[in-house]
């Protein structure tokens, strides 16, 4: 048994994850969280395990007491429980909502979202850009892409606030489950009242006129949409600035690139805040890189070691905004890929964009070493971020 996520992973994952690639590929691992699971570090088989339907996302294809992901009810869980069906109906209800297309005319917003977070603050200010940007943007661009009404997103933005910046007492699981079952019912019930031509509002109108998504189904679309991914995206905005802050050369080939993506990509694959796809479920029996996978067992895809496979990446440890575009697999790949990929592009690409022209003399007012990131296991992301804007 491999012990693979200890303090300093989380800053430091990459010699492990070397090691790991180069002992075989395919090692049985003790998760954080206590039980096993297979950790599968190749890009190649990675890649090969996201198309895999031998692998479901389905908890319930769980037949052991391997890892099982999510601690949380299974009526929040509708779009994760699904079989390949129903996945492709739910899936095909929000591809349209979230279409480059429909996305390219609200994230134009982006600066204005940046600067009214940023517009108070004025140069010379120390400020932790974690608290002041990182975690309020996600919130502001939710509430923009749902259609949240203003109580609703400050509800968010408290959440985040209480579960994602550093506090004296954490808040407990159980807490941190009401409060975001406590705002889905109250986003769903806002959007009823207002019956809004918004994301959001078109998903209950569906509900309730056809039935299709259910209302379990709706509840887990919101969790998914809310809560899930909100971390992460702190997470790529956090270190992408720490990153850049470090590193004057990309900064300057970010802001002069006329098409931000490619570099967000390699920010992407580069710092890999998404370290593991959800945990799959073998359906049978299975072989991944010689190992014998049991059906029932958990097998979990390692993003960010596939991210710095040097088989699929030519000098993969190297940061390089003008890389070739590639098929980094931090937003997933094959039938579960990441629905919100134009989304993460354009506002990252934007947002720093952005940030670095208002105040391109932004330094860490700290070592970059001392700054703690946070978790490591799903995904990892710097905790603070203290700089004077300049
Ligand atoms: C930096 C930010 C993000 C990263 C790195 C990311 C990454 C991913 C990854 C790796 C998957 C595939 C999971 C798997 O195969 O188990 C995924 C799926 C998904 N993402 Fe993202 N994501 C991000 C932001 C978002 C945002 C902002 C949204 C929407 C508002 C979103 C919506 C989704 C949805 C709906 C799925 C589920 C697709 C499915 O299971 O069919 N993501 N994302």
């Amino acid at each position: 048994m491999t012990e693979v996520f200890d303090a300093g992973f989380a800053a430091d994952p990459w010699p492990t994850l070397a090691r790991l690639r180069a002992e075989g590929g395919v090692h049985r691992i003790r998760t954080p969280d206590g039980p096993s699971a297979w950790l599968v570090t190749r890009y190649r088989d990675v890649r090969a395990g996201l198309l895999d339907d031998r692998l479901s996302t389905n908890v319930r294809r769980a037949g052991t007491d391997d890892y099982r992901g999510f601690t949380v009810p299974p009526s929040l869980l509708a779009f994760l429980l699904t079989e390949p069906a129903d996945h492709a109906r739910l899936r095909g209800i929000v591809t349209g909502e979230l279409s480059p297309r429909r996305l390219a005319e609200w994230t134009r917003l982006a600066p204005t979202l940046v600067d009214s977070l940023l517009r108070e603050l004025d140069s010379g200010t120390e400020v932790d850009l974690v608290e002041q940007l990182a975690v309020p943007l996600p919130a502001a661009v939710l509430g923009e892409l749902l259609g949240l009404g203003e109580a609703e997103r400050e509800r968010l933005l408290d959440w985040a606030n209480s579960t994602l910046l550093p506090a004296a007492t954490p808040p407990r699981a159980r807490d941190t489950l009401d409060t975001m079952r406590a705002i889905i019912t109250a986003t769903t019930e806002q959007a009823r009242a207002v019956r809004a031509d918004t994301l959001l509002g078109r998903l209950v109108a569906a509900h309730d006129d056809t039935g299709s998504p259910t209302a379990d189904e709706l509840a887990g679309l919101l969790f998914y949409l809310l809560f899930v991914w909100y971390e992460v995206l702190v997470d790529l905005i956090a270190g992408s600035v720490l990153t850049l802050l470090g590193r004057p050369d990309q900064l300057h080939i970010l802001r002069t690139a006329t098409e931000k993506h490619s570099a967000v990509d390699e920010l992407l694959r580069y710092l890999s805040p998404q370290v593991l796809a959800g945990p799959r479920f073998a359906i049978t029996d299975l072989t991944i890189g010689g190992h014998t996978i049991r059906a029932g067992q958990t097998v979990l895809l390692c993003l960010a070691s596939a991210n710095r496979d040097p088989e699929t990446f030519d000098r993969p440890d190297e940061l390089d905004l003008r890389r070739a575009p590639h098929a980094q697999l931090d937003l997933g790949y094959g039938p579960h890929s990441c629905l919100g990929n134009a989304l993460v592009r354009t506002l990252a690409g934007t947002a720093l964009d952005y940030l670095f022209t208002r105040w391109p003399g932004t330094t860490l007012t700290v070592d970059a070493r001392d700054i703690a990131w946070r978790s490591g296991f799903r995904h990892r992301g710097p905790f603070t971020l203290p700089v004077e804007l300049g």
